[in-house]
């Protein structure tokens, strides 16, 4: 099982309100505790943070937010030391428009090699002041910014398929392969284990930069898109065959895991064949609604495409860009990915039923053969925040649409460690860069501890059991094909999910976990796993 941490909201140690790597060293012992075989860092290199540190300036340093290099060897020496795996975030789509590449490319004519790095064009119109196609940035409004000019011409239009302050690369450019080559190599070479990869689904545009003929709105990393010329091309296939063989020349079980949204999941599984990435994030999964006959749909669909190329199938169902799985999974109005909810959104969650969900939902998950990923705070059972004040939110997404989408600011506030302390723990100062709501005491982890009904200890007691019933390698089997309640066997565990709206009685056997407390029946929206003979 791999965690995801996201280093500004996980601990702060300098007490700036922002997460650092000190802070991650000295909780790490809480994540060994908690049964977690990896970890996956968000980035924490040099960068204006713009989107979060998802627009990196120098790929090989850490950001002075985050601490140093020396910071970043201890916090892995630690978690080696304490049998966990580390997994960095590489953002090969793009840079930051504070990169030394960019600076330059702006610096540099039209048709010179600086340029030739990033996807530079000239516009449109007479005077080339239209954009050069009609891609839309994944944050909303138009995916080209207009360079100033340098020499009197008219000035070129630069591609970012997310914020104008994230321009993106262009890979079919040798020096920008041979560039990441060096990178990879410069994190293996600390003794990584392995990468999660940003946006793998986007390296690689048509040739042509055609205009996308626009059947829906932009609205989920390119999910919605296929078809689209600037998604899930066929050219990234070479350049995750390059990537593998760096990989394997060093010892040990080094992994890639790909961030494709790529549907359907025969497609994606084609970024998991064996001389490609390890793993892809099955985002096909973390998008299915509370249905019963989506869920066992997409449990099958992925057993089977990801066992076609002989990968291991993963399972997701929060990450630092969607809404907190029990928020999620409890709306009555669906939102897109990306778009967030807040206060005015509509169809909000009943906390309650998002409660129940989000644990019957992790514990169905947990139980199914293969990877499984989880985001820090979940195991904490926290909901998405909704009221953070407009001039306190930071993502991009809501700023470039005027606040039209609240963004993915609610599933990103720091964490409560501590009910009592300033900032819950998070921060000796009692900083926070978003803000954390009051009642995120109740949610900490120091109040959870030891207590059997808490979320810390469902998901501690359920990822014991994992382990011990060998689950991640087991098989499943259905019991039931139909209806509203999920029965399957995986191993020698049978899991039960109710999805529909009254109890059920439970097969007998010997209950070794369970989403709620139990009498002889299930409850609507909760999970067990059972023992029996
Ligand atoms: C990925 C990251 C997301 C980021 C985007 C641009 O989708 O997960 O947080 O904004 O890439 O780098």
């Amino acid at each position: 099982m791999i965690y995801q941490i996201y280093p500004r909201s996980f601990a702060d140690a300098s007490g700036d309100g922002i997460g650092d790597l000190a802070g991650i060293t000295a909780r790490l012992d809480s994540l060994a505790a908690l049964g977690v075989d990896a970890i996956w860092l968000s980035p924490f290199y040099t960068s204006p943070q713009k989107d979060a540190g998802y627009d990196v300036a120098d790929f090989t340093d850490v950001d002075p937010l985050f601490g140093t290099l020396a910071d970043f060897d201890r916090m892995l020496e630690r978690a080696h030391d304490l049998g966990l795996r580390v997994i960095v975030d590489i953002v090969p789509n793009h840079t930051s428009d504070a990169h030394a590449w960019f600076q330059a490319a702006r610096a540099s004519a039209p048709g010179s090699p600086e340029r030739a790095r990033y996807i530079v064009r000239d516009g449109r119109g007479p005077e080339g002041e239209l954009p050069p196609n009609n891609w839309e940035s994944v944050f909303g409004g138009p995916a080209w910014t207009r360079l100033d000019t340098t020499d009197g011409s008219p000035g070129q239009w630069y591609l970012h398929l997310f914020d104008s302050s994230q321009p993106d690369l262009d890979w079919t450019n040798e020096e920008v392969r041979a560039e990441f080559d060096r990178i990879l190599r410069f994190w293996l070479d600390r003794g990584v284990d392995g990468f999660r990869v940003d946006v793998a689904h986007g390296l690689a545009k048509h040739p042509d930069l055609p205009d996308f003929v626009i059947s829906e709105d932009i609205d989920s990393m390119g999910a919605a898109q296929m078809g689209h010329p600037a998604w899930a091309q066929q050219g990234v296939h070479e350049i995750w065959r390059r990537w593998r063989s760096v990989v394997d020349e060093y010892d040990g079980d080094r992994i890639l895991t790909a961030e494709a949204w790529v549907e359907p999941l025969s497609e994606m599984a084609a970024w998991v064949r064996p001389d490609e990435m390890h793993q892809a994030f099955n985002f096909p999964y973390l998008m299915t609604p509370w249905d019963a006959d989506a869920v066992r749909t997409v449990i099958d669909d992925s057993l089977a495409a990801f066992a076609s190329v002989g990968a291991p199938s993963t399972w997701v169902l929060s990450n630092h860009d969607v809404i907190r799985h029990p928020s999620r999974l409890a709306l009555t109005v669906p939102s897109p990915q990306g778009h967030g909810i807040g206060p005015d959104s509509p169809g909000l969650p009943d906390p309650a039923v998002a409660q129940m969900r989000g644990r019957a939902a992790t514990l169905l998950m947990l139980a199914l053969p293969g990877s499984a990923y989880l985001f820090q705070g979940e195991e904490l059972g926290l909901p998405e925040v909704l009221d953070i004040p407009a001039d306190r939110r930071e993502d991009p997404t809501f700023h470039r649409t005027g606040g039209e989408r609240y963004g993915r600011d609610g599933c990103r506030v720091p964490l409560p460690w501590e009910a009592d302390a300033p900032a819950f723990g998070f921060s000796p100062s009692g900083e926070s860069w978003l803000p954390q709501p009051g009642w995120w005491g109740e949610y900490a982890r120091d109040r959870q501890e030891g207590d059997r009904e808490s979320s810390l200890e469902l998901y501690r007691a359920a990822l014991a059991a994992r382990r011990e019933h060998g689950l991640a390698s087991a098989s499943l089997s259905w019991e039931t094909t139909d209806g509203d309640v999920l029965i399957a066997r995986v191993g020698d565990v049978m899991v039960v999910c109710n999805l529909s709206t009254s109890p059920v009685d439970l097969p007998a056997g010997e209950v070794i976990a369970a989403s709620e407390r139990l009498d002889d029946s299930l409850p609507p929206n909760a999970a067990a796993w059972l023992l029996t003979t």
